[in-house]
């Protein structure tokens, strides 16, 4: 009766291995955006690259990932992603149909991982009625100021004809001309504050506000930090797949100096020659956004 229960734990023991044996013994990849997208707009052409990792080391070749995308009202499209460039590299092209804050994942592998939400503008800031007024603007001041320099000289050539011929039309000519060019000269000259007002507002639609610490832990989720490391600081830290990897330090709460964190995620090997933390190819500015998140409170 004995050996019977402890055949029945070993199977059992060994059932359950055989279970989780995959996901920690190669079941999970890394994934890298090429860099967080900005200035998507609807109805539009947006090429989006990344790179799959397995254990955030080995490119991984011949996957098909997917990109589902899915809008604040539900609606949802999936995207086929195609390799691209060095190996473990992907790229796939979207085009997101209406604006507002879309969720989207990348499937990859064994993994889904959420990317940070992505805001799609409207497309009429690109084609907005100030920039397509702007031309027939700027022809009517030209047209305008060659008005005006003609009214001016025409009542100059009127002024000295009606001084040498005393004639009464010269004097109602100059008179008309002189008051038509001053006129336009006054009102022309309120003309180019105006364009420049309404020019303005479309260039700041353009620019996305984003502190450094809200940067910082969007590229924390887009570079794939977030696979390894737990981090309670991220919005909604459970929505994202996190393996908790072996040795990899819970940053919630940890910070160190800038000095120190540039080396570590520039090139880990010269923090620690022995590192299991990947080389993610981040540049100088998304590292200084990860050391401004890690270290916020
Ligand atoms: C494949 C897993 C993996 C990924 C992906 C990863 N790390 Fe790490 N990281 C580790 C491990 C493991 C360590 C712990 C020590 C070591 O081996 O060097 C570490 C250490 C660190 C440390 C130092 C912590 C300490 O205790 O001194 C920081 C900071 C850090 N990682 C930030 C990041 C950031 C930011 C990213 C994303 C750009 C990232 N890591 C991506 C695995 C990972």
């Amino acid at each position: 009766m004995i050996s019977k229960f402890r055949i029945s734990l070993v199977l059992a023991l060994l059932l359950t291995l055989a279970i989780a044996v995959p996901v920690y013994a190669g079941g999970w990849a890394v994934i890298t955006l090429d860099e967080l997208p900005t200035g998507v707009i609807a109805g539009e052409l947006f090429t989006v690259g990344f790179t799959v990792l397995q254990h955030g080391i080995t490119p991984m070749t011949d996957l098909d990932p997917t990109i589902l995308a899915v809008s604040p009202d539900g609606e949802k499209f999936i995207v086929l992603a195609k390799p691209e460039g060095k190996p473990g590299h992907y790229a796939a092209t979207l085009t997101f149909p209406t604006k507002g804050k879309w969720n989207w994942t990348i499937q990859a592998f064994t993994m889904e991982q959420k990317m940070p939400v992505l805001s799609v503008a409207a497309p009429s800031i690109a084609s907005a009625p100030g920039i397509k007024a702007e031309p027939v603007k700027e022809s009517s001041t030209s047209l305008s100021l060659i008005v005006r320099w003609l009214a001016l000289g025409l009542g100059l050539i009127g002024l000295t004809l009606a001084f040498r011929r005393k004639s009464r039309l010269a004097v109602a000519l100059t008179a008309l001309c002189l008051t038509v060019g001053i006129g336009l000269f006054i009102t022309g000259s309120a003309v180019p504050a105006v364009e420049a007002g309404s020019e303005s507002p479309v260039k700041v639609a353009n620019v996305e506000s984003l502190s450094q610490v809200e940067l910082g832990q969007q590229l924390f989720v887009a570079k794939g930090c977030i696979t390894c490391h737990t981090n309670a600081k991220v919005s909604n830290s459970s929505d994202y797949w996190t393996i908790d990897f072996t040795g990899a330090t819970n940053l919630t709460n940890f910070s160190a100096s800038p000095e120190i964190l540039r080396i570590r995620l520039k090139n880990p090997k010269d923090a620690k020659s022995d590192t299991q933390m990947p080389n993610l190819g981040l540049s100088d500015a998304e590292i200084e956004a990860l050391i401004a998140f890690i270290n916020s409170k």
